[in-house]
């Protein structure tokens, strides 16, 4: 039962852990709409080539910053892309160094730009077993790529097939859930409690598999992991109300030109950087749990990753906010998550 009407809501500055930015043009249109509210984001490497030495995620890294406005306080921190042929070198080099603050697995062809990722787990023991040593976060996209398992089971199975044998082979191991769709996941993490934290992304804590599919298709509700069941949304929307540290915010924003969503191979990902904030707002709003929002979107990230509590600070206040149908530049197109809607809080920098 709610008690009170909450109208504003004031936290630490936030930190996005988990965004695609894309190259070029692209990542000029997209970084701002991060950088203005976010402290810090961690960037995926997923780019084409992939980001797999020190001198790419350096370079990257400089791009991203050239997009920042001036005005915005903002520290992109890069992962590394892991491959059959990652040098445990080059990861303990790229992380001493202060380049790396983590590995990104994806199992070979499992998503976008994921054909250079890791064939066969065991292929990368000798880079676990690095990692495990400096205590540098292995990020995981966890579903099994098995085109004979169902695509709504893959995260499911990848528990039992690769997490846990990471898990039990590697157990100190510090290791990222990322964009967690399941309560076979849920549980996971409370079951474990040592070493294993999930981020969580406003698109499944706001929708669900009958909302991409029923009546139409909606392409841009299309990501991976997919969309599951209501009983999978529920699972998700009790662990962000649950005071323990393990779930935190990661958007997975992934802009696709709106030509390579709304096609008849549509991309996977969601462009959800404009809205993020709103979103998740909505969701703790209608779970009651205003007052678990803080820790998750500023506070229980940067603990895990040993990183300092942001300065500053963002108020949201409760205002109905029209989401326009595009972003445009330049011939780019992005539709925004939630476009053509109104969302109920209005984010300022204070
Ligand atoms: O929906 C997704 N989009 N999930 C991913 O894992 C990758 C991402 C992308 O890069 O497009
Ligand atoms: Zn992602």
């Amino acid at each position: 039962m709610k008690t009170k009407i909450i109208t504003t809501i004031k936290i630490r500055r936030p930190d996005d852990l988990h965004v695609h930015f894309r190259d070029n043009d692209i990542l000029k249109l997209v970084v701002p709409y991060t950088s203005r509210f976010f402290g810090r984001a961690i960037v995926m490497p997923n780019i084409e080539p992939p980001v797999i030495n020190i001198n790419q995620a350096i370079s990257y890294q400089k791009k991203i910053c050239n997009a920042v406005p001036v005005e915005h306080k903002f520290m992109p921190l890069m992962t590394c892309y892991l491959t059959d042929n990652t040098n445990p070198k080059v990861v303990e080099e790229g992380f001493n160094c202060g380049v790396f603050i983590a590995c990104k697995l994806y199992l070979a062809n499992g998503t976008t730009n994921s054909k250079y990722g890791v064939s066969k787990i065991s292929n990368i023991y000798t880079v676990f077993e690095k990692m495990e040593k400096l205590g540098i976060p292995l990020l995981v996209h966890g579903e099994v790529t098995n085109s004979k398992i169902d695509i709504f089971d893959r995260e499911a199975y990848f528990i039992d097939l690769v997490m846990n044998p990471i898990r039990k082979k590697f157990p100190n191991l510090k290791i990222v859930f990322e964009h967690i769709s399941t309560k076979e996941a849920v549980q996971y993490i409370l079951s474990c409690k040592e070493n294993l934290v999930a981020t969580i992304t406003p698109h499944h804590l706001l929708f669900n598999r009958n909302n991409m599919l029923s009546g139409s298709i909606k392409p841009h509700l299309y990501c991976s992991p997919i969309l599951k069941s209501d009983i999978h949304q529920k699972a998700l929307r009790e662990a962000i109300t649950m005071d323990c540290q393990l779930f935190f915010l990661g958007t997975d924003t992934a802009p696709h030109v709106q030509n390579n969503k709304e096609s008849s191979r549509g991309c996977a990902g969601i462009f959800n950087a404009p809205t993020a904030l709103a979103a998740y707002a909505t969701v703790f709003d209608e779970m009651n749990a205003i007052e678990n929002f803080e820790a998750f979107c500023s506070l229980n990230g940067a603990k895990f990753y040993g990183l300092p509590i942001n300065e500053g600070f963002i108020e949201l206040k409760r205002k109905k906010v029209f989401i326009n149908e595009k972003i445009s530049h330049n011939k780019i197109n992005l539709i925004p998550f939630l476009a053509n809607e109104f969302v109920d809080w209005e984010v300022n920098v204070v």
